[in-house]
């Protein structure tokens, strides 16, 4: 797992784990940063931490590679980006193709980038959320899997669409995780599939009134 800040996501799936909620267990957590909560996490959990400093490689390239070793080293059978603020390239894209996911805070292929709750409110948009991807070439662009969605507020801010999209993110996440170990979930030819169908529309699962 990726991680670059709080971790949140992180834990939701240390957590699923722990409780047996998915067949999966968190190998390894890099970070790029030394000082994100997520290492915290991971030690607390017993999940082994690393924290990969691009200051101490010559370039991009080499940072990547030395990533792609540390993550294959584990026999990682999926990459999970939560929050990871580093632009991939495609030598470690392709490395992974097919068994890396990341979860974006909006309803792609809306608000791809950054600040998407600003942008949201800004542009007065009915809904927001979160999504999880297959990871492609293209930034915030690989095939959805699931998303969660729910129905901005006339009171929303930034920090409350934050909070309410950490809830979703939470769940979505750890499930399509769960979906990836349990070989329910592939990208066969840029198609998702799920079940042996191929997903044309993200699972789409709706915020409910206990959710926050
Ligand atoms: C999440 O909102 C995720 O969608 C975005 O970065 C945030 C990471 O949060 N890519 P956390 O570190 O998992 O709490």
């Amino acid at each position: 797992m990726l991680i670059s800040g709080e971790g949140t996501n992180l834990q939701a799936l240390i957590d699923a784990a722990a409780r047996g909620r998915i067949r999966a267990h968190v190998a390894l957590v890099v970070s790029n940063r030394a000082q994100a909560r997520g290492l915290e996490r991971a030690r607390r959990a017993g999940v082994e931490a690393l924290h990969l400093d691009p200051a101490a490689f010559a370039d991009r390239a080499a940072y990547q590679a030395a990533l792609a070793d540390a993550l294959e080293g584990r026999s990682a059978d999926l990459v999970v980006l939560a929050g990871f603020m580093r632009i991939l390239e495609p030598p470690f894209v392709r490395r992974f193709a097919g068994r890396m996911l990341n979860i974006h805070p909006s309803l792609l292929p809306s608000y791809r980038g950054l600040d998407t709750h600003e942008r949201v409110l800004a542009a007065g948009e009915q809904w927001h959320g979160a999504s999880v991807h297959f990871v492609t070439d293209e930034l915030d662009a690989g095939p959805c899997v699931i998303q969660y969605r729910m129905a901005v507020r006339p009171d929303d801010t930034a920090e409350s669409l934050a909070r309410r999209v950490h809830v979703g993110e939470h769940v979505i996440l750890p499930r399509a995780a769960g979906w990836f170990v349990d070989d329910r979930l592939r990208l066969a030819g840029g198609k998702v599939m799920l079940d042996g169908r191929i997903l044309d529309q993200p699972v789409l699962i709706e915020e409910t009134a206990g959710d926050s």
